[in-house]
């Protein structure tokens, strides 16, 4: 039987690739992406932080019945980084129902397809895993300047609270990022929200706590972030509806 390997679903995103780096050395590492032309230089960075080989496989997140085999063909998992997602145009997806349905698709259901199938598998392999998942502040109190996309993460991130339940007591965690800003290819050409971090940032917080030997977690990133999403929750409604996205 191969070693563990590290997964990245979406192995293109940015925080995805950079959370690799941080986890690759000794492994063995599958890069599941839809532009796998594009993930020379990932795999060249990867190489050179110490992983013992890379793979690449074509994947499109919203093919959902093909999850299942893409996560057989890679056999044990030590690590799984379901880094894929797409802010969308809410403008867009206020009038056009095929876009909002888009966001919809990649950044809830196809991401509970792939929690799913990522947490039957790893359970099944009988050695220790995690699952990385990306929340977002987004989905904390959706704001009508961007309720499509934070309506997914809000969904999201329930699921993934009752996923590190199911989860809880096993040999299989599940860490659920929550980012706030993150300066990068996602949100470029946007002005930076307060409490900005950029994908390294994000990617070493991340690490440290699949690293831990602590279980489940849930993470604010920044950690300060915390704070705000508390206030957030406090701001009447007549003055939450004009915050920008
Ligand atoms: N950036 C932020 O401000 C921020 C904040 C909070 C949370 N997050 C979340 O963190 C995660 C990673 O974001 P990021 O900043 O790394 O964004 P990113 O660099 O834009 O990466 C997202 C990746 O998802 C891939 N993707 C989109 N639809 C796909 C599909 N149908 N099948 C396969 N791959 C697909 C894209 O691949 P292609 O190259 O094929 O388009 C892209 O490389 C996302 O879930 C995001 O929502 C981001």
């Amino acid at each position: 039987m191969s070693a563990p390997a590290v997964l990245v679903l979406g192995a293109t995103s940015e925080i995805g690739g950079e959370l690799a780096t941080r986890l690759c050395r000794g492994k063995r590492v599958v890069l599941a992406a839809r532009r796998v032309e594009a993930l020379g230089p990932l795999e060249e960075r990867l190489m050179a932080a110490g992983a013992v080989g890379v793979d690449k496989l074509y994947f499109d997140a919203t093919d959902t019945a093909h999850h299942r085999q893409i996560v057989e063909k890679v056999g044990p998992i030590s690590a799984a980084i379901v880094s894929f997602g797409i802010l969308g145009n809410q403008e867009r997806a206020e009038t056009d129902e095929v876009h909002a349905f888009e966001i919809a698709a990649v950044d809830y259901a196809s991401q509970v397809v792939a929690l799913t199938v990522l947490a039957d598998a790893m359970l099944a392999q009988h050695t220790p895993g995690t699952i990385v998942a990306f929340s977002s502040i987004a989905g904390w109190r959706a704001r009508r300047a961007n309720y499509v996309y934070g309506s997914t993460k809000a969904g999201l991130d329930a699921f993934c609270q009752g996923l590190a339940d199911r989860l809880h007591g096993s040999h299989v965690k599940l860490i659920t990022a929550r980012p706030g800003f993150v300066i990068g290819n996602m949100t470029e050409g946007m002005k930076p929200a307060p409490m900005s971090v950029d994908a390294a940032t994000v990617a070493d917080a991340v690490a440290d706590a699949v690293r831990s030997k602590k279980g489940s977690a849930t993470l604010w990133i920044p950690g300060k972030l915390r704070l705000l999403a508390w206030a957030m929750r406090l701001v009447p409604r007549p003055v939450w509806r004009h915050m920008p996205r």
